[in-house]
C-alpha cells in the first residue's frame, strides 16, 4: 500500500562512512562468558557480546563534524579554546548562566549536592535515579520520589508519566517546611520510569509553585532533547515548535542542571554542571579543582569539550529526534507484536521489558529482571541491563528497596544499530519469551556497598 502524506518513514538523517565489525560467538561460548560474569551483564567482555544494549551512556557514534571538531582540541591546562566553545554551545542551546565542565555525569552530581544539600535536606525528585541518589544521600540528604504514581505503573498510557505531582510535593513542603528542602531535581525523560517524558504544562506548575516557595529546580537534563521531542508530538501547541526551542524553553523554567554528556550531547565521554546563581558558580568552581580538575576542562580532555559542542548542536536537530526515538519505537512495536510485556508507552531511549510480567513464577527476590537479562545474552549475545530490584540498592537502615518497577532496559545507543540489528534483538526476546517458565531466578552471592548493580555477583537457583 502506498503510504499517506504525513506518515511517510523517517530515515537516518547520516550515511555510514566507517563501521565497527561485530563479533558472533556460539551457545557454549556465551553460557561460560556469563557464568564467569556472575550472571551480570556489567561484567561480561564486550568482546563476548553481539549487540550492546547495555545502555545508551558514551556508547553513540560521533559524527564526522564531531571527529573533525576532535582534532581541533585545545590542550592547554587552562583557558583553554576548546573550553570557550562548550560554554557558548551550552549558552546558546541551553541558557545556563555558569558552566562547569565534569568528566561526566556523576561529577556535575558530586559537586552540585555537596554545594546545595545541607545534612538533614529532603530532595524531592521525579523518581530516583542511581548515581543522582548516592551523591544525595552522600551529601547527608534524603531522597524523595515526587514522581506521579502512573510512572510505577507499566501499562498505564499516561502520555507524561515523567510528571511531577505537585501534590507530593506540597505535602513534603508543608510536612517539614521549604528550608528543610535542598531543591527539586527534575529529569527530563526519566530513565527508571521507562525514558517517560514530562510536560511542559508541568514543568510550568512546578516553576510557578517553587517560585512561591523559593526552591530551586536542579534539571537532570541528560536526555533533555528526548523529552522536547515528545512534547512536540503529544503536547498541544507544540508541533509547530522546534525541538531546539523546546529544550531552551525547558532549560529556560530550571536553576541549574547536571548532565552527563555522553546521552544526548552524542559523545563517548563529558559532562557539566551549569547554575544561574553566582554563588553557587562561585563554590562549584573551587570545588571542580578537588575533584574533577581546573574549571576550564574538568576532567576532560580539549577535544572532548569539543566533540560535546557540536554534539550539543546536532541533538536538537528534529530529523535526528525524529529518526532516534523512530527507531526505539520500532524495536518497541515489534516486541509488543510477538506479545512480550514492556512499558508503555514506548519511551525515549529503549525498550523496558516488565520481567515480573514475564516471569511472574519468580518472586523480587529472586532477582527476575537480573535473570531476564541474562537470558536474553545466553540467546543471542544481545546483551540488556536490570532495572530493578538490584539497581534500587538499599536505603540507610540497610533494608532493600522494592521498587514497583522491576525492568530489563533494551537500551538503544544513539546512531549505531540498524533496523536490522533491532529485528535480530526482537527474536531473541520472543524466543526467550516462548520458553520463558523454565527460567528460573537468581540468589546474590556478592554484594558492592554503592550502587550495587555495576558489580554484584548471581548463582543461578
Ligand atoms: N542522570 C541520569 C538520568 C542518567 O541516566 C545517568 C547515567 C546519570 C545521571 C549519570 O551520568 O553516567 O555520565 O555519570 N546513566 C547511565 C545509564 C549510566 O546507563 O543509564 P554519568
Amino acid at each position: 500500500m502506498i503510504p499517506q502524506e504525513k506518515k511517510r518513514s523517517w530515515a537516518e538523517p547520516y550515511k555510514m562512512k566507517m563501521v565497527e565489525l561485530l563479533k558472533t560467538t556460539n551457545r557454549a561460548q556465551r553460557l561460560k562468558a556469563i557464568r564467569e560474569a556472575g550472571y551480570n551483564t556489567f561484567l561480561l567482555k564486550s568482546a563476548d557480546v553481539y549487540i550492546d544494549l547495555l545502555t545508551d551512556s558514551g556508547t553513540n557514534a560521533m559524527s564526522d563534524r564531531q571527529w573533525s571538531a576532535f582534532m581541533l582540541g585545545d590542550e592547554a591546562y587552562a583557558g583553554s579554546e576548546s573550553y570557550f566553545k562548550l560554554e557558548a554551545a551550552i549558552h546558546k542551546y541551553y541558557g545556563y548562566k555558569y558552566v562547569i565542565p565534569t568528566h561526566q555525569g556523576r561529577g556535575a552530581e558530586n559537586i552540585l549536592s555537596q554545594i546545595m544539600i545541607k545534612k538533614g535536606q529532603y530532595v524531592p525528585g521525579n523518581m530516583y535515579f542511581t548515581t543522582t541518589r548516592v551523591h544525595q544521600e552522600l551529601a547527608g540528604g534524603i531522597f524523595a520520589d515526587i514522581i506521579i504514581d502512573e510512572a510505577h505503573d507499566p501499562n498505564n498510557l499516561h502520555p507524561f508519566k515523567g510528571n511531577v505531582d505537585l501534590q507530593k510535593l506540597d505535602e513534603l513542603v508543608k510536612k517539614h517546611g521549604a528550608s528543610k528542602i535542598a531543591y527539586v531535581t527534575l529529569a527530563s525523560n526519566v530513565n527508571m520510569a521507562g525514558g517517560q517524558p514530562f510536560s511542559m504544562q508541568n514543568l510550568k506548575e512546578l516553576h510557578t509553585y517553587t517560585r512561591v516557595h523559593g526552591i530551586s529546580i536542579i534539571h537532570d537534563m541528560t536526555r533533555v532533547a528526548e523529552n522536547a521531542y515528545f512534547i512536540q508530538q503529544r503536547e498541544p501547541g507544540y508541533l509547530k515548535k522546534t525541538i531546539q526551542e523546546i529544550v531552551r524553553e525547558i532549560c529556560n523554567l530550571t536553576d541549574g542542571a547536571t548532565m552527563s554528556a555522553k546521552k544526548d550531547a552524542l559523545v563517548n565521554i563529558g559532562g557539566f554542571m551549569a547554575t544561574n546563581d553566582p554563588t553557587v558558580f562561585e563554590e562549584a568552581r573551587n570545588l571542580v579543582v578537588v575533584y574533577e580538575g581546573l574549571h576550564t576542562y574538568g576532567g576532560l580532555a580539549g577535544r572532548d569539550m569539543e566533540a560535546m559542542a557540536v554534539g550539543i548542536k546536532e541533538s536538537v536537530d528534529d530529523n535526528h529526534q525524529r529518526a532516534r526515538i523512530g527507531q526505539v519505537i520500532y524495536l518497541g512495536e515489534k516486541m509488543s507484536q510477538y506479545g512480550i510485556p514492556i512499558v508503555r508507552p514506548i519511551g525515549g531511549h529503549g525498550i523496558f521489558v516488565d520481567a515480573m510480567a514475564f516471569l511472574p513464577h519468580l518472586s523480587q527476590d529472586q532477582f527476575p529482571a537480573q535473570a531476564l537479562a541474562a537470558e536474553i545474552y545466553l540467546d543471542s549475545g544481545v546483551r540488556t541491563m536490570e532495572r530493578g530490584i538490584v539497581s534500587a540498592g538499599r536505603n540507610a537502615q540497610g533494608q532493600n528497596y522494592y521498587p514497583k518497577l522491576e525492568l530489563v532496559r533494551f537500551t538503544i545507543p544513539r546512531r549505531v544499530y540498524t533496523q536490522a540489528h533491532m529485528d535480530v534483538v526482537a527474536e531473541s526476546a520472543a524466543l526467550v519469551f516462548q520458553r520463558r517458565k523454565r527460567i528460573n531466578g537468581l540468589k546474590m552471592t556478592y554484594e558492592p556497598k554503592y550502587l550495587r548493580f555495576f558489580q554484584a555477583r548471581f548463582e543461578k537457583l
